[in-house]
């Protein structure tokens, strides 16, 4: 490994003993840029409007016979009551209950028609509301589908249900009415404590002190509380941004979540309104995550992935002890709650073990389509043979740091030179990266090492035959 030029280095009491973490900065320079984030292989922006409706079709029936067997259910939110100035979701502001009422509609209708093509004796596993904000809008909405997700598909007792939430919105009712329709996964979205921060951002803080809200989902049986974060926004810097961390730390919610600021203004203008401020460079940004890692591991957080941090006592923790952690959209899950995709609303997309199909974005052209054509489909990707295996190495990479050969083999049914051939693959590939002590690599698997964990996109972009990196495709990969 050729000798570090500068080093950022980190120093932190870890239970009785010091430990040490340091980052070679010209690794920072050498490998900070542009790159898929891999929540799905291929990213979504290959997906091409040659899918039509009739695929889509045709892939819902034929996932019922295919794995993984379990049913993930995701329903997208597109209304917030004011929008913050970083965000990159896809999202409105609503001001007419009208409109709000016309979506759920809509929803509803999108998800009999969807239904009726799925086996009836496979088991949901996991729910997931995301946005937007689904909290902010009233709860007969978010009752009525979890009725009828009820009355169509068959639930596992302990299936996930999980709602992403904006806490300046949460009030005691709420959560009351949260548990009566069957959360029990709540993702406060945090993003800092900081006063300062949150008005840059344009982003109102918790309605209630948010040790109260805590509380209060507790007490309802919410158990699993997730927070999330973003660092690199104007206004952060090291210190500000640890001392929210500790704060979070205090709280102790079972998971917590740092984002990388994603600046994207070629997709989100309203991001232009912060290049006004300084947004952190990449190496203040990679303090800000170190520094947070830090304070994480020596609380007893557990790094999961390259964002996610989780109690040990959380089933996160042993899927990635025992390389069982998988990844979709709405984020991790282990191999028990892993299903297909089936998504509901505007822009969600559904992750078949075949393809991915994503509806419109637009909220009124959902409803229109729903209305007439029954589906909203709009773009999509089928992936061939070759690709799920790429899918699958990268994927392993991505969760688990590790991805194994001769299981890939086996599970495709392929030979070793075959699948290397697929992924154009020999040890030689990733000798850069060996060099910098990120990978072991041999013929039997790859090993992302902990220097390599902050550069896992790099690593993975190595097997994807696709990639073609163009100046403003994806944002940059520390
Ligand atoms: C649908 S949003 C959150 C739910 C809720 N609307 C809220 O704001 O609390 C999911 C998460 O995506 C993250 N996020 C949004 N925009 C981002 C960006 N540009 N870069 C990185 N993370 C982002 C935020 O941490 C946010 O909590
Ligand atoms: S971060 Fe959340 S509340 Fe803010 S605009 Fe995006 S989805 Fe809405």
């Amino acid at each position: 490994m050729p000798a570090p030029k500068t080093e950022v280095s980190l120093h932190y009491k870890a239970a009785q003993q010091q430990s040490t973490m340091l980052i070679d900065t010209s690794l920072l320079s050498k490998y900070n840029k542009p790159g898929p984030r891999y929540t799905s292989y291929p990213p979504a922006n290959f997906f091409s409007a040659g899918t039509s409706a009739k695929d889509y079709e045709n892939q819902l029936k034929k996932s019922n016979n295919e794995d993984p067997r379990n049913i993930s259910l995701y329903v997208h939110v597109p209304f917030c009551p004011k929008l913050c100035h970083f965000c990159g979701c896809n999202t409105q502001i609503f001001n007419k209950e009208e409109q709000v009422k016309n979506y759920f509609k809509a929803v509803e209708t999108e998800i009999f028609n969807i239904a009726q093509h799925l086996d009836k004796s496979r088991k949901v596993t996991q729910v997931h509301w995301g946005g937007g904000t689904p909290n902010a809008v009233s709860m007969h909405y978010i009752h009525a589908i979890m009725e009828q997700f009820r009355s169509l598909f068959e639930f596992s007792p302990n299936a996930e249900i999980a709602m992403e939430c904006n806490p300046a919105y949460m009030d005691a009712n709420q959560v009351k009415e949260l548990a009566t329709s069957g959360i029990n996964r709540v993702s406060l979205g945090i993003q800092d404590f900081d006063s300062e921060v949150l008005r840059t951002i344009n982003r109102d803080p918790s309605l209630l002190p948010i040790e109260e809200t805590c509380h209060l989902l507790r007490r309802h049986g919410i158990q699993s509380i997730n927070f999330d974060f973003v660092y690199g926004l104007p206004g952060q810097t090291k210190e500000r941004f640890s001392r929210s961390i500790e704060q979070a730390i205090k709280l102790a919610p079972d998971r917590i979540v740092t984002f990388s600021y994603a600046h994207v203004p070629w997709v989100k203008k309203a991001q232009k309104i912060l290049e006004k401020q300084h947004i952190p460079e990449a190496e203040e940004k990679i303090e800000m995550l170190l520094a947070s890692e830090s304070l994480l591991t020596a609380h007893g957080y557990t790094a999961i992935g390259i964002d996610h941090y989780a109690k040990p006592d959380d089933e996160l923790c042993s899927a990635l002890a025992t390389k069982q952690l998988h990844r979709n959209f709405q984020g991790y899950c282990t191999r028990a709650t892993t299903g297909q995709v089936y998504a509901f609303g505007c822009s969600s997309i559904s992750q078949l073990a075949g393809g991915y199909f994503q509806n419109v974005k637009s909220t009124e052209e959902y409803i229109s389509k729903i209305q007439t054509e029954g589906y909203a489909t709009e773009r999509g990707y089928l992936l061939s043979k070759e690709e799920l295996v790429i899918r699958e190495v990268i994927n392993e990479i991505m969760c688990n740091h590790y991805a194994d050969f001769d299981a890939i083999s086996e599970k495709f049914a392929i030979g070793k030179q075959h699948l290397f051939s697929i992924l154009q693959y020999s040890p030689n590939h990733l000798k850069d990266f060996a060099e910098d002590g990120m990978v072991s690599a041999t013929e039997q698997s790859i090993e992302v090492l902990p220097q390599g964990y902050y550069f896992v996109r790099n690593i993975a972009m190595v097997f994807d035959p696709q990639l073609s990196v163009g100046e403003n495709t994806y944002s940059k990969t520390v």
